[in-house]
């Protein structure tokens, strides 16, 4: 079998072993808009969950409020609406929104414009989105302007940056039809083909400490999930929280490097974050 076929093969084996919840949950279409490829994505939810849970406590949940940002198809909030909590899910593709079955609130926020509501939260679920704003100082300024109590939880770059480099509105390099113009990318809502994160974990926890949140950080393995994105005879992702600089950038050059991608599968190096307002 070549290297790619044992690959899907362990890829196909571990589709059917995933087990979530009652039956498969967090698989779904996803259509390239510039190839017209349908992918099937997975976004595991079921750790993270279980984290924020372990954290709070299972009675905690019942009667709070909970503004969910880039919940894409709504499958984190309903763990806590099982809990008794009355969830909003936000996020900036209303086609997204309208697919979420629920008559809970559903709150169209676009990340990169200013926002605000005439109220608070009190918890923020903040997952997977933070990588992919222009700038995550206004992102996290905005959002704590609506709640006390986050978990926020992103891919970070691991190479040691000096500061976020901020992005800019993109094209992609992918033409259309011959003499067509280039396509603006639009693989995510905010325009960049960007999958990786352009900041250290460092940025995001010297701007807590700058507003003067106290937070706690699990670099915990039971987060570590093998599959993120598959997409078939293409790609797959890693997303790891467990890793440290040592692991990803030894000292030593003879070390070998923990966690390292296989091209063209990869790995995201991710963070998860417990955070609060002092009282
Ligand atoms: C990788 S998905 C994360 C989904 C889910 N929160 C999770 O962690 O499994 C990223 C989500 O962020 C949303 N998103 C991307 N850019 C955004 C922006 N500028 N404003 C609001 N949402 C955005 C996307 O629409 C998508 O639903």
């Amino acid at each position: 079998m070549h290297c790619q076929g044992i690959y899907l093969y362990a890829i196909n084996k571990y589709m059917k072993m995933i087990k979530y919840g009652e039956g498969l949950e967090g698989f779904f279409k996803w259509k390239n808009p510039i190839t017209d490829d349908e992918h099937t994505m997975y976004l595991p939810t079921e750790a993270r969950v279980n984290k924020v849970i372990q954290c709070k406590g299972e009675d905690w949940f019942d009667g709070k409020t909970i503004l969910e940002l880039g919940t894409a198809h709504g499958l984190i909030g309903r763990h806590f609406e099982k809990l008794g909590a009355t969830v909003s899910y936000a996020d900036a593709r209303q086609e997204l929104l309208d697919s979420i079955e629920t008559d809970s609130e559903k709150l169209c926020i676009n990340h990169n414009d200013e926002w605000s509501f005439n109220r608070k939260w009190d918890l923020i679920i903040h997952f997977g989105t933070l990588y992919h704003v222009k700038n995550i100082y206004d992102d996290l300024r905005r959002a704590f302007n609506h709640t006390d109590e986050m978990f926020l939880e992103t891919a970070v770059n691991s190479l040691p940056m000096p500061a976020p480099l901020f992005r800019q509105e993109s094209m992609s390099n992918v033409h259309g039809a011959p003499g067509e113009q280039k396509k603006k990318n639009c693989r995510v809502f905010n325009g960049f083909d960007q999958w990786e994160a352009a900041f250290n974990d460092t940025h995001v926890e010297e701007y807590l400490d700058e507003i003067g949140k106290t937070y706690t950080r699990y670099d915990d393995a039971d987060l570590d999930n093998d599959f993120g994105i598959i997409i078939p005879n293409e790609v797959y992702r890693r997303d790891v929280y467990s890793w440290t600089l040592e692991d990803v950038h030894p000292k030593n050059p003879m070390k070998p490097v923990k966690f390292a991608s296989i091209p063209p599968n990869y790995v995201h190096f991710r963070r998860f974050w417990h955070i609060q307002t002092p009282k």
